[in-house]
């Protein structure tokens, strides 16, 4: 979802850079491609160990929770429907014309929330999110548990995927993967568009 569907994850780098300077961390957008499609505490983690700094798991905790009220407060002052990406509600409904069925996997906890706000809840036929997982990509949990929610074989479906971890859980759950961004970076993404408007139902199918 965010950074696919959504323009949300440069907001979730925001406030990671931001709770990063409280601790004398610094953080850049090269090293914010590890925190992409990873679960709040594994990036809390690899901030701390990226800084070299210790902490008890209380204290995480409560960065966690710092960082996720800016991140909120982002939401809510910034995001609307205007922030879903081109291309994505003709493709979505492209699908639907096409009996294709469709799952969110997102890593994130506040999925369900950005999904009411943004209102493509009913272009899905399933909600994977951060509460629902408990292993984070690359582990393919979220896509297996999508599949499973619509009743398609792994191999029958193709994920969409931002972040090198998400292109690696799709691959690891044996499933087709287009990325969206710079092939540079997506390596083992069967094909990778820059835009949902490069996209069509045939395009699909040839996978
Ligand atoms: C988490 C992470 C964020 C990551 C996102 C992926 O979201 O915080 O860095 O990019 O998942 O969707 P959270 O549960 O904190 O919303």
């Amino acid at each position: 979802m965010d950074g696919v569907l959504v323009s949300t994850e440069i907001y979730h780098f925001k406030a990671w850079k931001r709770l990063a300077d409280t601790l004398g961390i610094s953080i850049d957008e090269a090293f914010n491609e590890n925190l992409k499609g990873v679960s709040r505490s594994v990036c809390i983690d690899l901030i701390l160990k990226h800084g070299g700094v210790e902490k008890t798991q209380a204290e995480k905790d409560a960065l966690a929770a710092k960082k996720n009220a800016w991140f909120l407060e982002y939401v809510q002052t910034e995001i609307t429907p205007a922030n879903v990406y081109p291309g994505v509600i003709d493709f979505l409904q492209a699908l639907k014309r096409q009996g294709i069925k469709t799952a969110i996997g997102s890593a994130s906890k506040n999925a369900p929330l950005l999904i009411d706000k943004l209102g493509i809840r009913d272009y899905f036929d399933a909600i994977v999110d951060g509460n629902m997982i408990t292993k984070a990509k690359p582990n393919p949990e979220v896509f297996l548990k999508g599949a499973e929610m619509i009743g398609v074989k792994p191999s029958q479906c193709v994920v969409f995927e931002d972040a090198i971890s998400g292109v690696e859980a799709a691959k690891n759950g044996g499933m087709h993967c287009i990325g969206v961004g710079s092939e540079k970076k997506l390596t083992k993404a069967d094909f990778c568009i820059q835009s949902f408007t490069e996209m069509t139902v045939e395009r699909l199918q040839m996978l």
